[in-house]
């Protein structure tokens, strides 16, 4: 009697394992084939990262890294500067600046997948 209540909670739990794991693979991001600055990053950029790169934070904190107008953070697109620092990549300062933890997965993916398209505006 003991044995088979032990080998039904093991199939229960197994079963809670295999669940939660399959749910995690599941997550996908829905990434738009196209991405342009006006559409989607500009207001990514506003979320994710004007707490100090506003233009109107201007030298209280990081706004001299011009990451909020279009010509700068091409720039930084291009220097793999801006893909380093949100994927927390060696050699870059990691972004969100000392917050020890990355903006959504996805998000990340649609500013790489802006990069590679040639950044357009
Ligand atoms: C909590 C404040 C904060 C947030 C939020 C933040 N940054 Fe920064 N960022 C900084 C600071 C401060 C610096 C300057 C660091 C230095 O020069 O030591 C910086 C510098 C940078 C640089 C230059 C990095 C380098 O390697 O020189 C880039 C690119 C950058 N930020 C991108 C972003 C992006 C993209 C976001 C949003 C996803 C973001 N930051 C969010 C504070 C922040």
């Amino acid at each position: 009697m003991k044995t088979n209540t032990h080998k039904k909670i093991v199939v229960v739990l197994s079963l809670v394992t295999f669940l939660i794991s399959s749910c995690k693979k599941e997550e996908t991001c829905d990434i738009p084939q196209e991405i342009t600055y006006t559409k989607q990053i500009a207001s990514m950029v506003e979320t994710e990262c004007f707490l100090c790169h506003a233009p109107d934070v201007y030298k209280k904190k990081a706004s001299r890294n011009k990451i909020f107008d279009y010509p700068s953070l091409k720039k930084m697109g291009e220097s793999g500067q801006l893909i380093g620092s949100i994927t927390h990549a060696k050699g870059y300062i990691a972004m969100p600046y000392r917050k020890n933890k990355k903006i959504d997965s996805c998000a990340i993916e649609v500013f790489k997948k802006w990069v590679d398209l040639g950044m357009p505006e």
